[in-house]
């Protein structure tokens, strides 16, 4: 009985561990939860009734027992380093130069370099002895650490067995992290219950791993990532980059954007490249990493003290800033939106200047709950408009003052009003409201839309105070004596706007259409609408369902242009357009109204050989149908050429029916060119 209960737990730990690998490395689940929850069960039981047999590599073991007060100290055997910083690209030339000078390499030498994202989480050392995880360690002084494997084995990511044939004693060094979307998720959940919220991703990491309660490091949603080895009893290859590789398949995950680089300009190529990506990430990075990928030249290089010089961290500049918030302003956007937006101490992040940061919108500004006079952190990411990331509650005054939500505009004191499915005021004042007029001016005039050289801010400011402006309609009446009169605006410039003006009128129905400024509708979607209905006047009389036939046009920017082409001061300046001899109309409309392919949606993927995607579409438009770039449910024909991936599996999912190019050659009455 023993023996085939052993029998069976081994049984049920490769199965469950090989669900698991299956779900959480490669996100392709074998069998559903249930099934998964059966076993686990089963296992569960079995190792009840016979409680010597449990193994360490249980899937079971993951949520163990309270440890007590303090975690039981654990020497390194070989020491957990760190990093030298570097923030130039002076810094990486140096570094490159002291390798090559050290290694007496001349400069024609390639050396290449494993290059890693740095993850902002926690150091941990995780020993496996025979393929069995046994122990998790912070860095701790790098010599010494702290034994926190309770909370480690709650990690799904990381194996409590190695898969493959690993050495006896394996040492796996790597970051513990909390990516972006598990943070926020967690302090929604948080916020929602009233819990305690994570003050980021870093500290969450850090504060889950030296909980005292596996349970607690359980339902913080923990990643991993192994960037490196400690003792090792085998080698696993000549290059740092092969260990990761092995590494991965002894089943770690490893940073998809670890690669490897060749020299000084290959290490600052791929920072760059990092650096453009590091927003759209899903987990944070201060930096990253460059390591000399042969691991002899490691050896031979060595250390100074703690850091070892044949690696470096190359930083990118720091993104967060801390502050005061002096006021609290509401600003008015073009679609009539209510944003607040803390004026700030000025503080220098990422290399700019901040004294505005946005609060988005009035449900995130409680739930930040910021107040003015509080000591904020701002973020600066990228492109993003910078945003207030935090209060720093501890250093809350007193004097802090709480900011009621406006009920009126500041600017037209009309109501604010809240649609039921948005979470923004918005202002009820259309083109009465100074500010949304200016918005949606510098909309109109800007380079996407109407192009209209010279037309700036402060144009637009003087304009709409003098009140010589009320739409977009009358800066096609503005004359040069008007434009010379304002402030700053000299004959020549006044000349010149006024000719910029003159160059607009010949402009394109599509960029008419995004410059009307209809919520919703941005360039690709102007664009299509444009080749849909060839005239302002089509797109005007369409009803749901003709608008609902254009390619990506879905029912609620179908909504938007309804609701815009209702409202009668929006038709009278398309009327006052008009007027001024404003081109609405683009030749023929692009599709048939009617065809014997109408109500057919249909999507082309994979490539094409008779003929290109281009033309394939515009000849099934032309047939009535519409083409649309996505798969749902109300596809009625997928079409799908070689190498088709996605969107043809999308197809088989749902049950739309499928064709090949033959039968697309067959439709449009091509016959089959072979
Ligand atoms: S290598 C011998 N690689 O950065 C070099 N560290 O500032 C030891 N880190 O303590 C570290 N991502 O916590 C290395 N790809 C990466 C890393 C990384 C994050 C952290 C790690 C280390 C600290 C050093």
């Amino acid at each position: 009985m023993g023996n085939h209960a052993a029998r069976r737990i081994a049984q049920l730990i490769d199965q469950l561990t090989a669900y698991s690998v299956a779900y959480h490395q490669h996100d392709a689940p074998l069998v559903p939860d249930a099934e998964y929850d059966r076993l686990y069960f089963e296992l569960v039981d079995l190792e009840a009734q016979n409680p010597t047999q449990i193994c360490a590599d249980s899937p079971t073991q993951r949520v163990g027992e309270l440890v007590s007060a303090d975690f039981a100290a654990v020497r390194h055997r070989m020491p957990m380093l760190s990093l030298n910083n570097a923030f130039s690209a002076d810094d990486i030339n140096e570094f490159d130069r002291k390798i090559r000078e050290q290694l007496d390499v001349g400069d024609a030498v390639a050396l290449a370099y494993s290059v890693e994202p740095k993850l902002d989480g926690l150091a941990i050392s995780l020993r496996y002895e025979q393929g069995v995880l046994v122990q998790a360690a912070t860095r701790g002084d790098g010599e010494a650490g702290e034994d926190v494997s309770h909370t480690i084995r709650t990690i799904a990511v990381i194996p409590l067995r190695l898969q493959g044939d690993a050495p006896a004693v394996l040492e796996v060094r790597g970051e513990v992290y909390m990516p972006r979307a598990g943070f926020s998720r967690y302090n929604e959940a948080m916020h929602k219950t009233g819990g305690k919220l994570l003050v980021n991703p870093r500290n969450a990491a850090a504060g889950s791993v030296r909980q005292l309660d596996p349970k607690l490091a359980a339902q913080r949603p923990l990643a991993f990532y192994a960037y490196g080895l400690g003792e090792c009893s085998a080698p696993l290859s000549d290059t740092h980059s092969g260990c990761l590789l092995a590494l991965k398949k002894f089943g770690f995950p490893v940073a998809a954007q670890a690669s490897v680089a060749i020299n000084a300009s290959g290490l600052l190529s791929y920072f760059e490249l990092i650096g453009q990506q590091r927003e759209s990430l899903a987990f944070d990075i201060d930096g990253v990493v460059y390591k000399l990928n042969r691991l002899d030249w490691q050896r031979e290089l060595g250390n100074v003290s703690r850091a070892p010089r044949w690696a470096i961290a190359h930083k990118y500049p720091a993104q967060e800033a801390i502050t005061q918030v002096l006021a609290i302003d509401v600003q008015i956007g073009r679609t009539g939106a209510a944003t607040p937006v803390a004026r700030l101490a000025p503080v220098f992040v990422g290399g700019v200047t901040l004294s505005n940061a946005t609060l988005h919108n009035f449900e995130e500004l409680a739930r930040k709950d910021v107040r003015i006079g509080d000591w904020v952190v701002v973020r600066r990411a990228g492109d993003v408009i910078p945003e207030v990331a935090r209060v720093l509650l501890d250093r809350r005054s007193e004097r802090s003052v709480e900011f009621a939500p406006p009920t009126i505009c500041p600017v037209c004191q009309s109501a604010l009003a809240k649609t039921a499915d948005e979470a923004v005021l918005r202002c009820s004042g259309g083109f009465i409201c100074l500010a949304q007029l200016k918005a949606a001016l510098r909309h109109f005039v800007s380079r996407r839309a109407l192009d209209i050289d010279g037309f700036g801010d402060e144009l637009i400011e003087q304009l709409v105070d003098l009140d010589l402006l009320q739409n977009p309609s009358q800066i096609y009446a503005l004359t040069e004596k008007t434009l010379a009169s304002l402030d700053r605006m000299a004959l020549k410039s006044a000349q010149n706007v006024l000719s910029a003006i003159e160059k607009s009128r010949a402009t394109t129905l599509e960029r008419l259409l995004f410059g009307l400024g209809i919520r919703d509708v941005g360039e690709a979607t102007a664009k299509a609408l444009a080749r849909h209905f060839g005239s302002i006047a089509a797109i005007q009389s369409a009803d749901l369902s003709q608008l609902l036939l254009v390619p990506d046009v879905g029912p609620v920017v179908a909504g938007r242009v309804l609701d815009f082409f209702k409202q009668s001061r929006n038709l009278a300046v398309i009327e006052k357009l008009r007027e001024f001899g404003l081109k609405f109309s683009e030749g023929e409309p692009q599709v048939a109204a009617v065809g014997p392919l109408s109500g057919q949606i249909i999507v082309l993927t994979g490539t094409l050989v008779q003929l290109t995607r281009d033309a394939a579409q515009a000849k099934l438009e032309a047939l009535g149908a519409k083409v649309s770039g996505s798969v749902s449910k109300k596809t009625t024909l997928v079409i799908a050429g070689e190498s088709a991936g996605a969107k043809l599996d999308k197809a088989r999912e749902l049950g739309v029916q499928v064709a090949d190019e033959a039968h697309l050659l067959g439709i449009l009455g091509m016959g089959s060119v072979v």
